[in-house]
């Protein structure tokens, strides 16, 4: 293969803007040129392993022909129609049909978006919707967490709680409010709750204070992800997610669940909160329903909320123009055929207890690894300054960015919050790959923080 990365990154400098655009990390930037399976390579044909499934979403990895096959079948036959009320398809029944039956017993209609943060806008306001034909008009207020990511469009933006993607947007949109992350390690309980209930139950009264700080009747929904992902993989306490169901209940809160990261088997379940037998009354999903082949996303609502919908009184002036689109619901429902019929939830189980394990094992010893976490194909690495005391390095040191440097020249490339490095390979990772993660992350935390 030509040694093109150099000159295709320049062309790409003149005209083009990236998400998160920074020049600087740019400048050694990747021109992705093939996938196949777990491996990812550039224009200059060196190859990667794809330590993050593109954005957590290639779960049936790289490469797979009858996605595209699929897809230009129905490109061929009917690549678009509305999907505005008045206008279906059949891709899109059936797609609406295998999600009821696998998804949680409580969720029943869907709504198909394009991606994740349309599919948070359409959370909110499905609720705030919800609550007005309730005849409950103030109850509008988005309660969510630090650390978690919901996507970057105005509202969900203010509804992220990583602040690094605040400043230079605000004013956020009114009634979104934050709660701590039940992050277990390091969330601290407030007096009133330290030494009389679990870390889990301490965190999630955060929601209980925040419900009454701000009045039940203004609180629509608690938006939360089951594993925070982009904010640092952060896996909560196992009572956690059961006290904020009997919170939501209590005041008539909605819970919504964004499973776009855990959703369809990253977590050795099909979707994340079904760890905790828990059940939400939304659904965010997006990313792996497609494994990334198509642009696709959405939520699913409870019966009750869709029997409110169906009453007529007040149309849900809410679409988009791919919603359920034709071709990306047939890669959907192919791409859900491929992780039944490879038991890519099972592979997701022994694979990711085996790179956890072995990660756990070949790093906690090093003095600045603060804490290897995961749950299924879902790792962060924590790197802090003082092991100790769990004092984070400066922002100026750039310690993640330089073990992400470092894990790139050792072949492999994945993503960062600050300090925490995230794995989340495709479920058809490889042993040997699996075992050369292991490697890369060891060597990369030598090279640049000593042995
Ligand atoms: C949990 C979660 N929700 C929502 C989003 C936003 O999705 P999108 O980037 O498709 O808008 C993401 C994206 O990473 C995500 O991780």
């Amino acid at each position: 293969m030509a040694k093109d990365n150099q000159n295709l990154l320049a062309r790409d400098k003149a005209h083009l803007i990236h998400p998160l655009h920074n020049p600087s990390i740019h400048e050694t930037g990747r021109v992705w040129a093939k996938g196949e399976a777990a491996t990812l390579t550039d224009a200059d044909g060196k190859e990667y392993i794809d330590g993050l499934s593109g954005l957590w979403n290639v779960l049936v990895g790289h490469g797979r022909r009858e996605l595209a096959e699929v897809a230009a079948r129905q490109m061929e036959t009917l690549p678009y129609c509305s999907g505005y009320a008045g206008s279906t398809n059949r891709p899109a029944i059936e797609l609406a049909e295998r999600l009821a039956a696998i998804t949680f017993p409580s969720i029943n209609r869907f709504f198909f978006t394009s991606g994740g943060g349309e599919a948070s806008e359409s959370s909110f306001k499905t609720a705030r919707y919800y609550w007005k034909l309730r005849g409950k008009p103030k109850k509008t207020k988005v309660i969510s967490r630090q650390w978690g990511y919901h996507g970057v469009t105005l509202a969900a933006m203010s509804a992220t709680g990583i602040s690094t993607y605040w400043p230079m947007f605000e004013p956020r949109v009114p009634g979104f409010i934050h709660i701590p992350s039940p992050y277990p390690y390091r969330y601290q309980a407030p007096p009133e709750d330290r030494g009389t209930v679990s870390q889990g139950v301490a965190a999630a009264n955060e929601l209980e204070r925040a419900i009454l700080r701000e009045g039940p009747d203004t609180v629509a929904m608690f938006l939360a992800e089951p594993v925070q992902g982009a904010g640092g993989v952060i896996v909560p306490q196992d009572d956690y997610f059961p006290r904020i169901r009997e919170i939501c209940n209590k005041y008539e809160v909605l819970l919504v669940a964004d499973e776009v990261i855990t959703g369809f088997g990253r977590t050795v379940r099909l979707f994340g909160l079904q760890h905790w037998n828990v059940q939400p009354d939304i659904m965010l999903f997006a990313k792996a329903v497609t494994s990334g082949y198509f642009p696709f996303g959405g939520i699913g609502v409870s019966e009750e909320i869709g029997k409110v919908m169906d009453t007529g009184k007040m149309v849900w002036m809410h679409a988009y123009t791919y919603s359920g689109h034709p071709v990306g619901c047939m890669v959907a429902l192919r791409n859900l055929d491929i992780i039944e019929r490879e038991n890519l939830v099972d592979q997701a189980a022994k694979k990711g207890s085996y790179l956890l394990d072995k990660l756990r094992r070949s790093l906690s010893g090093h003095p600045h690894v603060g804490e290897v976490r995961g749950l299924g194909m879902m790792i962060g690495i924590e790197l802090v300054c003082d092991k100790a005391s769990k004092s984070e390095y400066s922002p100026e040191e750039k310690i993640g960015i330089k073990i992400h440097a470092a894990a790139q020249e050792r072949g492999m490339f994945s993503r960062l919050r600050g300090d925490v490095f995230l794995i989340a390979p495709p479920i058809v990772i490889t042993q040997e790959q699996l075992d050369r993660v292991v490697e890369i992350m060891g060597e990369s935390i030598v090279a640049v923080l000593g042995s």
